[in-house]
């Protein structure tokens, strides 16, 4: 199971899964520079390592693997793998080269770690996509497991990055669950025009202070391709930098997760 650390309980509820699923979990925790930006928060980024090492252990984990960045990026490292068309869309418009440096990572930590089965959160749910794809294409025997989002109770889902978060900040940031829960009660009601749809959550988010909305997106859970009238295979897809700190959420808008 692939982590950046700063644990929560979406990264131990993974780790609970992985345990259900195989007699031996390893979970890596690497700050993956591949994947940030050069305006990114990869300094800041949150780095605890002795309160993961005791969550890892509290949460069944028996390999907490973390690996120096020269151990992973030797000098003179120059490959790369890329999943094309998934990454258009959605986070890859705005974050250049950030899935590619994700399914390098991964790959090599596939490589290293030889898995049969991996859990990553269905709270990246682009990320699980393009993992899926790649997998596929690249014929690697390992059994991708997507592990429902984990919400604080108030919705919020949880994320390293809410640790960035004013309490101010906090408050504005529950806008993104409470756009997604409208959008499900308008499609129960039978609201099937994603545009008017999109139109309400965007609404919603920017009638609270510190949001700037990335993207608001209705797509199909395979393709991630925009989609026009919701059906049974819809997820809205949203990215919202609530003051410095961008944030994202999904849910599919008909099915029950
Ligand atoms: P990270 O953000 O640390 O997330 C590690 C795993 O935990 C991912 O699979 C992510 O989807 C999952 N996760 C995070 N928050 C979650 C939540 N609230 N509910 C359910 N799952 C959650 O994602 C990454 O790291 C990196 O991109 C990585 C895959 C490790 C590659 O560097």
């Amino acid at each position: 199971m692939p982590t950046m650390g700063c644990f929560h309980d979406g990264h131990f509820a993974l780790m609970r899964d992985a345990a259900e699923r195989a007699d031996t979990v390893v979970t890596s925790l690497f700050v993956n520079p591949l994947q940030f930006g050069p305006d990114e928060d990869f300094d800041r980024y949150p780095r605890t390592f002795l309160e993961d090492r005791e969550g890892a252990r509290a949460n069944r984990v028996h390999v907490l693997f973390a690996p120096d960045q020269s151990l992973l990026y030797p000098d003179g490292f120059q490959s790369a793998v890329l999943v094309k068309e998934l990454t258009r869309n959605l986070c890859g418009r705005s974050r250049t080269g950030h899935f590619e440096g994700v399914t390098t990572v991964v790959a090599k930590l596939f490589n290293i770690v030889k898995p049969t089965v991996a859990v990553f959160g269905q709270k990246d749910f682009q990320q699980l996509a393009v993992i899926r794809k790649m997998v596929k294409d690249l014929d690697w025997d390992i059994e991708i497991i997507g592990h429902p989002i984990v919400r604080d109770s108030d919705g919020l889902a949880l994320s390293s990055r809410n640790k960035y978060l004013s309490a101010e900040e906090r408050q504005s940031a529950l806008s993104l669950s409470t756009a997604l829960k409208s959008a499900r009660d308008s499609v129960r009601a039978g609201l099937v025009d994603s545009g008017s749809i999109i139109k309400k959550a965007v609404e919603t988010i920017t009638s609270v202070p510190f949001t700037e909305i990335d993207y608001v997106s209705i797509v199909d859970e395979k393709t991630l391709l925009d989609q026009d009238i919701v059906t049974s295979a819809s997820v809205m897809a949203l990215a919202v930098r609530v003051g410095k700190t961008r944030l994202i959420d999904n849910a599919f808008l008909m099915a029950n997760s």
